[in-house]
Order: structure tokens, then sequence, then C-alpha cells
């Protein structure tokens, strides 16, 4: 087993189970992570990733109705969570989790339209939106016209020297697309 892999295998058990065990009497974790197949309907959650995330931690106290009758933009769900676990009880969760779940509920529970720190419209923008941004301005990804074997390199870039959690499969198809779409080999300088 390479590296690599056990440390994405280690990210997705921890994604899995071990950021929302401790306060989660009311979805008992199985021993294994929860496969993309697993029949679950997540009472109506739309899923994108995050969802898991999401749905364990705050159903443990409460129900998910509670977060899904919100609208919020980043900031007040940022203070909202601090809220939970400061005073509510809520178990924090790891930096990139708690990046995950902001980023599903910002996206599906936002308050008005982000501006996106204008990434032109398509799929895959939400996702290069946050993804990126956690570490870097979005300008250094803008000002690329890469063809897609370079930008898979540089996700594979990001992820192996620079700490980027792995996106899944999906995920990153998705991105690779609407980077090549966007920032491609032809696409004029930002
Ligand atoms: C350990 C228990 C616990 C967990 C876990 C928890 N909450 Fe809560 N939450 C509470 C309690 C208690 C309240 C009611 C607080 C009050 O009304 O004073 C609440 C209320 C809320 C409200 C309603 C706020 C309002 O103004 O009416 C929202 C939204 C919310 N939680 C979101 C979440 C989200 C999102 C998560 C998961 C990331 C989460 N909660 C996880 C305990 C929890
Ligand atoms: C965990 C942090 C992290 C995340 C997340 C991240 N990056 Fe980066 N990225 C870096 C760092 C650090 C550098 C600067 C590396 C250097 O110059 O040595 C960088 C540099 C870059 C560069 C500049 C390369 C160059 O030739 O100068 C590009 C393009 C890039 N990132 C694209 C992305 C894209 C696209 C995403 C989202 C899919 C992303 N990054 C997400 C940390 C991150």
């Amino acid at each position: 087993m390479t590296k690599v892999v056990a440390i994405a295998l280690m990210v997705g058990l921890l994604a899995g189970w071990g950021v929302f065990a401790p306060a989660a009497p009311a979805a008992e974790p199985s021993e294994s992570a929860p496969t993309d197949g697993e029949e679950e309907d997540f009472e109506g959650l739309p899923e994108a990733p995050g969802r898991e995330a999401v749905y364990f931690n705050c159903t443990a106290c409460h129900s998910i109705r509670q977060v899904t009758q919100q609208r919020m933009s980043r900031e007040e769900w940022d203070k909202l969570l601090d809220w939970m676990v400061a005073t509510n009880g809520m178990h924090p969760m790891r930096p990139w989790a708690r990046t995950r779940v902001l980023n599903y509920l910002t996206t599906h529970y936002g308050a008005e339209e982000e501006d996106w720190a204008g990434l032109p419209p398509g799929d895959g923008r939400d996702v290069v939106f946050y993804t990126c941004q956690a570490c870097h301005s979005l300008a250094i990804v803008k000002q690329q016209g890469l063809n897609r074997v370079w930008w898979d390199e540089t996700l594979t870039w990001m992820v192996e020297e620079q700490d980027m959690p792995e996106l899944d499969d999906e995920d990153r198809a998705l991105v690779l697309d609407y980077l090549v779409a966007n920032f491609g080999p032809g696409s004029r300088r930002r």
C-alpha cells in the first residue's frame, strides 16, 4: 500500500466515523466507513460531498429540519457551528471536516448568491471555489491556462505535496472538467 493510499484510507475512515461517533447515539456507527452504494436517504438532504458529515453530526441532537429550514451566509454558518460547540455541546470537528460541512451548508442552505470570486458559472464551480480557496486565492487558479493532463498533475500535486484533502472520483472529474473548460490552453488569461 502506498503512503498516499494509506492516508486516503485513514482520512476516509475519519470522515466516515471518527468525527461524529462520540456525539451520535442516534446514528450508531458500523465498523466500516459508509460506501457510496449504501442505502440511506439522509432525510432528503441533497447528495453532495459533506452530506454524511452534516447528517450524522447534526442529527445527533436534533432534527435535520432544524438545519434545513435555515438560510445563512457562510460566515453565519461558521458562527453557528462555533455556537453548537461552545454552548450546545457539539463535538468539535476536524478543520477539514468542518470545511466540508460548511461548504455543504453554504451551497445548499446559503443566504444569497455568492459572487464566486469571479469564477464563471458551470458544473463544478462550487467545488473549485470552496476546495481551492481553503488555501489560496482563486487568482492563482484563474491565471492558468493548462490542458487536462497538467490540471490533473496540479491536483495530484495539491494533494500529495500541499495537503489538499483528496477529492472523491466524482468531484475530481467535475473539477477537472471545469478547470479545463474555463482555464484550459485556449482560455484568455484573466
Ligand atoms: C450536542 C448537541 C448538538 C449537535 C451535535 C448539534 N446541535 Fe444544533 N442545536 C443544539 C441545541 C441544544 C439547539 C437549541 C439551542 C437553542 O435553541 O437555544 C440547537 C439548535 C440549532 C439550530 C437552530 C438555531 C435557531 O436559531 O433556532 C440550528 C440551525 C442548528 N442547531 C444547527 C446545527 C448544525 C448545522 C449541526 C451540525 C453541524 C448541529 N446543529 C449539531 C444542539 C446540537
Ligand atoms: C491544502 C492547501 C491547498 C489546497 C486545498 C489547494 N492548494 Fe493549490 N497550492 C497550495 C500551495 C501551498 C501552493 C504553492 C505551492 C508552491 O508554489 O510551492 C499552491 C499553488 C497552486 C497553483 C500554482 C501553481 C504554480 O505553477 O504556481 C495552482 C494552479 C493551484 N495551486 C491550483 C489549485 C487548485 C485548482 C485547487 C483546488 C482544486 C487547489 N490548488 C487547492 C495549496 C493548496
